[in-house]
């Protein structure tokens, strides 16, 4: 790790281009996505990739999303299938990931697929995040921007803090619009939601005709998502709650006294594009618990739950 401070790039035409050299050159660039910041490396590249895990202290069996701006190249890489093909028509460019198997001879370093022979692709629609794509020219794999299993990042300084100078440089495009991780289906048989996300599984059920086997929770890890404790501020989270303690951090939702509101008008997309940064902004006020409002457990309430149910996990060591 170099001990200099992260470079800031602005959200220019110069900025993508600096962002996509530094991809080139085999190093770490977060970038904004509509999701959440991810930290780029060049997924050909089995040693960027490698700096990746080492950056965010990820477990390696713990795979990547690669990301593309273009439909035609990211094909290159997968088997393609006509449920992928609905898919992408009615969701991309956007905050869906499709885990697909892997054309034998893509050149995507097997690092980012941790050993499994699928790999999780997506094409962003953030205008920045495109920008940089196109100015690299290839598949770009990116986690969230952050220390494995802490709050995931909507703010350019979310990603400092967390990282600091374990990422070259940051572009800075501002908050992050959907503000929960892309939602993931698995289509390597039937299809299968692996992470809820900013689509939820009625549009998807719709669009595909059928309903999606979900993942439970307690089976076998197949994606991050899935561990148990992540997204875990430094402070304890205590859910559904409907009265406050002295000292609690009031995280609330709805018509509520409370320290920070994800939303008052009860609007859950309003409340998913809060959630990351009141939890960061919360977590940042010494001592206490994050005390945090029951949400509505249907549409994008569902990602949000999945997140907070995960930040309140009972924590490793
Ligand atoms: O919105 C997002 O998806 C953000 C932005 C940066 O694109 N990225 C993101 O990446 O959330 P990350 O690494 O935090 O989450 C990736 C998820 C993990 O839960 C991982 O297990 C799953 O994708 N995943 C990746 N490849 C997979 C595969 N081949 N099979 C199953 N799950 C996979
Ligand atoms: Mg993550």
């Amino acid at each position: 790790m170099n001990t200099t401070l992260p470079d800031m790039l602005p959200d220019t035409q110069m900025g993508h281009a600096a962002a996509a050299a530094v991809l080139r050159s085999g190093g770490l660039v977060a970038f904004p996505t509509e999701t959440v910041y991810g930290l780029g490396a060049d997924a050909c590249d089995d040693h960027a990739v490698a700096r990746i895990f080492e950056a965010k202290g990820r477990p390696s069996f713990n795979p990547l999303i690669v990301h593309f701006a273009d439909l035609d190249m990211l094909k290159q890489h997968v088997h393609w299938t006509p449920e992928a093909e609905l898919l992408a028509q009615t969701y991309w460019p956007g905050p869906l990931t499709l885990v697909l198997r892997k054309q034998g001879d893509s050149p995507i370093s097997p690092l980012v697929s941790a050993g499994l022979d699928t790999i999780a692709v997506r094409l962003p629609v953030h205008a920045s995040a495109r920008a940089v794509l196109r100015a690299f020219g290839g598949g770009v794999a990116a986690p969230s921007a952050n220390r494995s299993g802490q709050i995931s990042p909507t703010l350019a300084r979310h990603v400092a803090d967390s990282l600091g100078a374990r990422v070259a440089a940051i572009l800075d495009g501002g908050p992050c619009k959907v503000g929960v991780e892309s939602t993931i289906v698995g289509l390597t048989d039937k299809p299968v939601l692996l992470r809820p996300g900013g689509i939820t599984e009625q549009e998807l059920a719709q669009t595909l005709g059928r309903h999606l086997a979900v993942r439970h929770k307690a089976e076998a890890i197949s994606a991050p998502g899935q561990l148990m404790s992540h997204y875990a501020p430094t402070a304890l989270v205590r859910l559904n709650a409907t009265e406050w303690e002295p000292g609690d951090l009031r995280l609330g939702f709805g018509d509520v006294d409370c320290d920070l509101n994800l939303s008052e008008a009860e609007d859950l997309v309003e409340a998913a594009a809060h959630l990351f940064d009141y939890l960061h902004r919360l977590d940042a006020m010494a001592g206490g618990t994050i005390a945090v409002s029951p949400i509505p457990h249907e549409g994008l309430g569902i990602a949000i739950n999945d997140r907070l149910s995960r930040a309140a996990a009972p924590r490793e060591g």
